[in-house]
């Protein structure tokens, strides 16, 4: 679908998802093609610069986040000369006048708040005043959005005041990512899977975000949020929204929307006993969670694993365990549709427990592989074995692009074009906090301590207990 010409603003322009992230994937767009002449990106900020020292330190970004495309020199310099900047007082009057006369009313205007939530009232209400944006502009908020159910109603309230929900998209990046959008493709673009996705065939499902990476330079965002509100409360509640939601009359923002905010409100409240938080260790290749924090008393969680319930018709008894954390043993996101046993083998001495398992790889290596029985090959007789029907996308397709573009590009362009699918609605934001927030009290309450993980390592002992316990074992995360 053609984009529109545009003006897109990015506070927070020199930031450092501007800079790794959005710039990076708005070149790559321009290189395939995907920006109109006459389109528009400027950079606000505090900093007092030029618009050709803006140009230099994207460049600069370019280089070292924009992938392999960044060596296209001329293509760089087209891209520059389409950036502007603007700095800004985001409380103040500074910088306002000079922003009103750049961004062009006749265009699609987007405004991108790469800032601290802390701003959003202030960038949204001068917008207003200046008379910049309008009834058709678009906003952009990033995660984390709120954290708590009543700090992501203020700050909804706050959007609200100047805009309409229609104009206002929230990023959960994950959304992005090709593989996640290939669930909706997978389970209602064929007639072989849908009639399956429900209780009478699936014994569980799994979701697995495993990270090899310490919480880094972030340790006093992290701290303050853990695994919960960081990974759990958004990106793993996407997923499990896709894989559970039913089946939205169209491919609409609204449509989808509707039917994903249906499975959060139908969430059980998770039971302590299902929970198990963790905090990696010191390792020879890195400090311990607490190092990394800088924080020698900190509770918070560096891992959860859990098993949540969807009280609905569909799923009823079918348990989902979601597990997520930093330092572990590969880098690898999962999910994995277990069906359940076969009721009965005809097959004489195979004690085998045989299990069709359809796993969805969101990265790397971003494929599906479907688990199948089959005939040992040779003349020993009947002997069954499990195999997997592997099929990794780039093969597949035979293309690179999958690798290649990032999430944020994807999202961006939605924005430009209008489609608010792949953006969390208000309603569901806040549904997701409404879910997580007593799970979070409950362990403040009970003064939880998180159990020690080994860095490398599938997470604490004690997750793999949960799946024990229930007589299931998580899929092995590849390292
Ligand atoms: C971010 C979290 O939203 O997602 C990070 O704040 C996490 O802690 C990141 O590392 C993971 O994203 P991806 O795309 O690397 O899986």
């Amino acid at each position: 679908i053609p984009v529109e010409e545009f003006d897109l603003v990015i506070f927070g322009g020199t930031g450092d998802l501007a800079r790794r992230k959005i710039l990076p994937g708005l070149f790559r767009r321009y290189r395939s093609g995907q920006m109109p002449e006459g389109a528009r990106i400027i950079g606000a900020a505090r900093s007092d610069m030029s618009a050709d020292e803006y140009r230099q330190m994207i460049a600069e970004a370019v280089a070292e986040f924009g992938g392999e495309e960044s060596a296209d020199k001329d293509g760089l310099d087209g891209f520059l000369r389409n950036l502007d900047y603007v700095p800004i007082d985001a409380k103040g009057t500074g910088g306002w006048d000079a922003l009103a006369a750049k961004v062009r009313q006749d265009v699609v205007q987007a405004f991108y708040f790469s800032v601290a939530p802390s701003l959003f009232g202030d960038l949204a209400e001068r917008l207003h005043t200046n008379r910049i944006a309008n009834s058709e502009s678009r906003i952009v908020v990033e995660k984390p959005f709120g954290r708590d159910l009543e700090s992501a109603r203020a700050l909804n309230g706050t959007l609200a005041e100047h805009f309409d929900e229609s104009q206002i998209y929230r990023i959960d990046h994950y959304l992005g990512k090709e593989t996640v959008q290939n669930l909706m493709a997978v389970r209602f673009g064929n007639v072989l899977f849908e009639p399956l996705w429900n209780n009478h065939y699936l014994d569980h499902i799994q979701i697995t975000v495993a990270e090899t990476v310490g919480v880094g330079g972030r340790g006093a965002y992290y701290d303050k949020s853990g695994a919960m509100r960081d990974m759990v409360q958004n990106h793993l509640m996407q997923l499990l929204c896709l894989i559970a939601m039913e089946p939205p009359s169209k491919f609409g923002a609204d449509a989808v929307r509707d039917e994903k905010l249906k499975v959060i409100r139908a969430l059980e409240p998770v039971d302590s006993h299902h929970i198990v938080r963790g905090q990696y260790d010191e390792s020879s290749d890195g400090p311990s969670y607490r190092e990394d924090v800088e924080n020698p008393r900190s509770f918070t969680e560096s891992f959860i694993a859990m098993r949540c319930h969807i009280s609905n018709w569909r799923w009823a008894g079918v348990p989902f365990y979601l597990r997520t954390g930093k330092r572990m043993k590969g880098r690898s996101s999962e999910i994995a549709v277990v069906f359940k046993d076969l009721g009965h083998s005809i097959f004489e001495g195979d004690e085998a427990r045989h299990r069709n398992i359809l796993a969805i790889r969101l990265q790397p290596n971003e494929g599906m592989d479907l688990q199948v029985t089959i005939k040992e090959p040779g003349p020993g007789g009947m002997r069954l074995v499990d195999v997997p029907l592997d099929m990794t996308f780039a093969d597949a397709l035979g293309d690179h692009e999958i690798e290649e573009a990032d999430a944020y590009e994807r999202l961006i362009m939605d924005v430009i074009r209008g489609n608010q699918t792949l953006f969390m609605r208000g309603d569901e934001v806040e549904a997701a906090w409404q879910w997580t927030d007593p799970l979070i009290a409950g362990w403040e309450a009970r003064n939880d301590v998180p159990k020690h993980y080994e860095a490398g390592s599938a997470g604490p002992e004690d997750a793999m207990m949960l799946m024990h316990r229930d007589g299931r074992r998580w899929r092995e995360i590849k390292g």
